[in-house]
């Protein structure tokens, strides 16, 4: 899909379908913003007549369509409610997009023009991002297994977004090419997140990202199970054991640095920021097998591996300028006669050694392995992972919000604050002492797990093992990974969830301390 901007005339541009975005509307005087006024007037008074009948009223997410017979170049006009006024926000414009890229797409349209609306609380540049973003999302679709695909909407191929007259064009345009690398990075989450997982193993994800980082440029870097036995990852180990599919340690760089001569690093070293990712390709449970009712979705146990996947596009497009690291852990969770067991006792590589309780705790104990390499091999001044952890983050905050733990207060805030933005809510739960000592165990050094009690916090106590005194978040997105229900913004199925808060935290890192 082709996102432009431009300021010229809504009521002359030629498209499948012209939006007008409308604040909720004040029942005694109907009156329509200049440039609302000026389609109207051109359309011989359609709208503001339709207005008069009460029809639309402006409401979120309100639609209606019109089809004026004359004076303007569009084949269709499409009002789209965004509420009150002083309620309107980047979701807003970002839904209302979305919506106007739907009804588009349902018509069997292939052009749309939507008007950017005047707004006194979201600034131009952050508009039109989130209405490119808007329109890419919701231009998403997971179809590539149906065999018979004429009854799926058409594909929308460009989206023009409207700006008033003297708006500043250069600055609307750069936005514009944010949200459309932001937004396709997160696609390429859902695809990954979507992919059934008898089509992509550890070894096809890690394929995945080598073909991507040689589409964009990143450095990548996949360690196969020698080269895991090597390093001693033995969490990571354990948890693959059981699998036909060998794991892999995928490693992707954007900015990495380049050796200098002699063999020593180049004295400018960006700061370096490391992002970890659950990438479990399928979670059976393994031993501890799951219910049939609780192993469907498991295909999307990798959801934090393609939201960092997916944020390390994102990062070489945008060109931030830092050192990102993305690592994914990539493994699949099956019983068998080589599977680890309930009982057994690992060593981590880290070298703290872990007593393992169930292995459907498995998550924690990939992450473990892969966090201790993102501190050792890159030493990184924020280290963030994100992880499909625990059952017990959807029991506390529901579809509605992921949950922020870890041992730094201003990162926590600042993946809140970016998630306010972006509209990913991301809401803190604690980390206390009590709960780290939860963890340590009679056997070994520490325990997989800690009991009904508190799950996604004990879940996080016992990373916290592993990160030392590195400023770490862990992103529990086992709520808001998938979803059952179609919106605005996607159809049912992997939501991205992340990848557009991760890159507002690197675009703006600069910006930040956290130390
Ligand atoms: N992948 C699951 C967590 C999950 C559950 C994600 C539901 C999405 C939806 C994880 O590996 C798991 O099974 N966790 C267990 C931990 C328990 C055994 C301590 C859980 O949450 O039940
Ligand atoms: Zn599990
Ligand atoms: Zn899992």
């Amino acid at each position: 899909m082709q996102v432009t901007v431009d300021t010229r005339n809504p009521a002359r541009r030629t498209a499948d379908l012209l939006a007008l975005p409308l604040t909720q509307l004040d029942p005694s005087h109907w009156r329509l913003p200049p440039r609302m006024a000026g389609v109207d007037r051109a359309a011989g008074g359609a709208i503001l007549s339709l207005l008069g009948t009460g029809d639309f009223r402006g409401k979120r997410g309100e639609t209606l369509v019109l089809y004026p017979q004359s004076g303007i170049g569009a084949k269709r006009v499409l009002l789209v409610g965004l509420g009150e006024e002083n309620r309107v926000d980047a979701e807003v414009l970002r839904e209302a997009a979305g919506i106007a890229v739907r009804a588009t797409a349902e018509r069997k349209g292939k052009t749309l023009a939507i008007v950017a609306p005047a707004s006194r609380r979201v600034r131009v540049a952050a508009m039109t991002q989130a209405m490119a973003e808007g329109a890419i999302l919701a231009g998403y679709r997971f179809d590539r297994y149906r065999s018979r695909r004429e009854s799926t909407p058409a594909e929308v191929r460009s989206v023009a977004i409207l700006l008033e007259k003297g708006a500043e064009l250069r600055a609307a345009r750069a936005a514009a090419s944010i949200g459309v690398s932001v937004a396709e990075s997160q696609n390429l989450a859902r695809d990954l997140s979507n992919e059934p997982p008898n089509a992509l193993p550890p070894a096809a994800m890690a394929r995945a990202a080598q073909k991507l980082a040689r589409e964009v440029g990143l450095r990548v870097r996949v360690l196969g199970p020698a080269e895991i036995r090597k390093r001693k990852l033995g969490a990571m180990l354990a948890v693959g054991g059981g699998s036909a599919h060998s794991p892999r340690l995928i490693l992707l760089e954007h900015n990495a640095p380049v050796k200098a001569r002699g063999g020593k690093r180049s004295s400018h070293r960006p700061t370096t920021i490391c992002l970890v990712g659950k990438g479990v390709t399928f979670d059976s449970g393994g031993l501890s097998l799951k219910s049939p009712n609780n192993m469907v979705r498991m295909k999307h146990d990798m959801s934090g591996a393609a939201t960092v996947i997916a944020t390390l596009r994102a990062a070489a497009l945008l060109k931030v300028p830092l050192h990102v690291v993305g690592i994914a852990g990539a493994v699949e969770n099956m019983p068998s006669g080589t599977a680890y067991r309930p009982d057994d006792i690992v060593t981590s590589g880290s070298g703290q050694t872990i007593e393992v309780k169930n292995t459907d705790a498995e998550g924690r104990l990939v992450l473990a392995d892969c966090l201790h390499l993102a501190r050792s091999e890159f030493e990184p001044e924020a280290l963030i992972d994100v992880a499909t952890l625990t059952g017990a983050c959807s029991i506390a905050l529901g579809p509605w919000a992921a949950a922020v733990l870890g041992n730094n207060e201003r990162l926590s805030d600042l993946i809140v604050k970016a998630g306010e933005k972006t509209g990913e809510r991301f809401w803190p739960l604690p980390l206390w002492e009590v709960h780290r000592e939860h963890m340590r165990s009679q056997l070994a050094d520490l325990k997989q797990t800690g009991g009904r009690a508190a799950g996604t916090i004990t879940a996080a106590a016992f990373l916290s093992h592993f990160v030392g005194e590195t400023p770490w978040a862990h992103l529990d997105i086992a709520s808001t990974a998938d979803t059952s229900r179609s919106g605005p913004l996607q159809p049912s199925g992997a939501t991205g969830f992340g990848v557009r808060a991760l890159c507002e935290i690197l675009r703006n890192w600069g910006r930040v301390k956290v130390d």
